[in-house]
């Protein structure tokens, strides 16, 4: 049993058999025969935040792989969380009825804590502003996929890189690629954390800061666009002064590489115009639709299958 709490636990050998494996299931969706090797297997995911695609990507990766799933979606309000039950009391309890938990929370750290105390495997589905690790994965599949490589690339990351907790999964799985060059366009006040700067700088990974997406725009192979994180502000004066900082318009895509990729993990609010999801370079809907591939491929990572 192996739970998925952070990117971190991957070595780049790892991610590249969870990728393989993910290219496997792709295969098996598009011909209609996936093997059920979850069958009589039951998966829960516990949402105590919002969320479109990764539930429902993990619950449509556990159907497809022939497990039953159980869901809480609004776990915040509707279950005994909201009567003030602990997380580890929620995954002792889970883990009675559940082979696998997938949880999203709002603490950063959550599903630690939930993997602590839980008999079951674990996947963290996001716990605050710290990590989102399938995201991070299905953005390593759809860089792969895309450019066909992950080295040698120049990736630029816009938006709220405090608090993007999908920069925060996808950045230590760049990193083990030689030649890659990083940019973080932000607001000064939503620019990476200095200590993960300072991280960065001590394994020797090239990187450049800028508050100008005009400058990045002709050198990025991919455009990585976040939203600003609107739930992890303390104040809505704050928020407002920041939440147009990066709109991305159709004719931005004339400075761009003709085989850049544009992506986003969604929802997109002010960041990404509609005008642009017609060019074959958008490619955030592609991104969202392997994230079921990535997911099944996770889901049997954890059942050691
Ligand atoms: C992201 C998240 O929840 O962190 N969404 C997602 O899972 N695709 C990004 C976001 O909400 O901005």
């Amino acid at each position: 049993m192996s739970h998925v709490l952070t990117t971190k636990q991957f070595t780049k050998a790892d991610a590249e058999r969870i990728l393989a494996r993910a290219k496997d299931m792709e295969l098996q969706c598009s011909t209609g025969t996936v093997d059920k090797l979850l069958k009589d297997k039951i998966v829960a995911c516990i949402f105590f935040e919002p969320s479109t695609r990764t539930r429902l990507s993990f619950e449509t990766a556990a159907l497809r792989l022939g497990a039953q799933v159980i869901s809480a979606e609004d776990a915040a309000g509707n279950s005994s969380a909201y009567k003030g039950e602990t997380i580890k009391d929620t995954a002792r309890i889970l883990s009675c009825y559940a082979d696998a938990i997938v949880m999203r929370h709002y603490l950063p750290g959550a599903a630690e804590a939930l993997a602590s105390a839980a008999s079951k495997p674990v996947v963290n589905a996001g716990d605050g502003a710290h990590e989102h690790p399938s995201q991070g994965l299905l953005d390593l599949y759809t860089i792969k996929k895309e450019h066909g490589r992950l080295e040698n690339l120049t990736v630029a990351f816009v938006g709220d890189l405090k608090n993007s907790r999908t920069l925060h999964s996808l950045l230590p799985l760049m990193v083990q690629y030689p030649g890659n060059i990083f940019y973080f366009v932000s607001p000064k006040e939503l620019r990476v954390a200095p200590e993960q700067l300072a991280d960065l700088t001590a394994k020797g990974v090239k990187f450049i800061e800028s508050e100008n997406l005009d400058e990045v725009l002709p050198k990025a192979d991919v455009l990585y666009m976040t939203r600003v994180q609107k739930e992890r502000f303390e104040n809505e004066a704050d928020y407002d002064k920041v939440k147009d900082a990066f709109l991305l318009v159709k004719s931005d895509l004339d400075q761009m590489k003709p085989d850049a990729i544009i992506m986003h993990p969604l929802p997109r609010i002010n960041e990404v115009d509609h005008a642009i999801d017609t060019d074959k370079r958008a490619a955030y809907f592609r991104q969202a639709q392997n994230g079921l591939y990535v997911r099944m491929a996770l889901l049997l990572y954890v059942f050691g299958l």
